[in-house]
């Protein structure tokens, strides 16, 4: 993983309307995020395809999120705990502590939507699978968030192990949108071995009740939404 140098920037906008699951009421339901990229060697440097499908569920969820003690993991951009943000619940934004100018960057995308870190949202160096004190400090959380972390076999352990600690001993869960790359690859042995379990959320059931058309978030890629709790 580079934290490499700066080719070009984009600004990226993602708006979100409609319904609400809980009321149905759409008035005044609206948000707008933006997300500056940079096009750059490193993957934390732009929006993920899963990222959107994560934020649109948020939202679908948003009356449900004022108050909540929400983490995400590998934030990248960090659209979907922005939007949390945005939408009420305490934020804190991680991403890998060996990446420092990413994590600098995602100072920007807070700021570019009206978030200061340190006071709306905290952002924190946090290497999956390592156990430093400030980890320690992060439990209790309400809900943990990932969008495409589990795009590297290798580093699957070290996603669920971190995962497993936060969510130990409590009825929390862990909600990540990812991207199928091989079929070959499985988290379910993982998952057994860190006392976890998981269920992927039917999409077309998702759409039909909240009117989000999750089919074309998708569109031809293998995007899901799995939840995963402690046993
Ligand atoms: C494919 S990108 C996804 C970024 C963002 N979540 C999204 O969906 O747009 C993977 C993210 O995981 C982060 N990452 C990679 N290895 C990590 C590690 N060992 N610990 C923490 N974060 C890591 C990367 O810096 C990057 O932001």
């Amino acid at each position: 993983m580079s934290d490499g140098p700066v080719v070009s920037g984009q600004l990226k906008k993602f708006v979100f309307r409609g319904k609400s699951l809980n009321n149905g009421d759409t008035r005044g339901d609206y948000l707008e995020i933006v997300i500056p990229e940079l096009l750059s060697a490193g993957y934390s440097f732009y929006t993920w395809p899963s990222a959107p499908l994560l934020a649109w569920y948020l939202w679908s969820q948003r009356k449900n999120l004022r108050g909540l003690r929400i983490l995400e993991l590998g934030c990248g951009t960090g659209l979907p705990g922005i939007l949390a943000a945005k939408c009420g619940a305490h934020v804190t934004l991680t991403d890998s502590v060996a990446l420092p100018r990413s994590l600098h960057h995602l100072s920007g995308c807070c700021e570019a939507n009206g978030l200061i870190p340190g006071r709306d949202v905290q952002i924190l160096g946090l290497a999956w699978g390592l156990f430093l004190a400030d980890v320690h400090n992060l439990r209790p959380v309400d809900l943990i968030l990932a969008s495409d972390c589990f795009y590297e076999p290798s580093q699957f352990e070290e996603v669920l192990s971190t995962v497993a600690f936060l969510l130990d001993g409590t009825d929390s869960r862990f909600l990540c949108a990812y991207q199928e790359r091989s079929t070959d690859w499985s988290i379910e042995a993982l998952l057994q071995k860190w006392g976890l379990k998981g269920a992927l959320l039917d999409l077309d059931s998702l759409s039909e009740s909240s009117g989000i058309d999750y089919r074309a978030l998708v569109g031809d890629r293998s995007l899901h939404l799995l939840e995963i709790v402690a046993v």
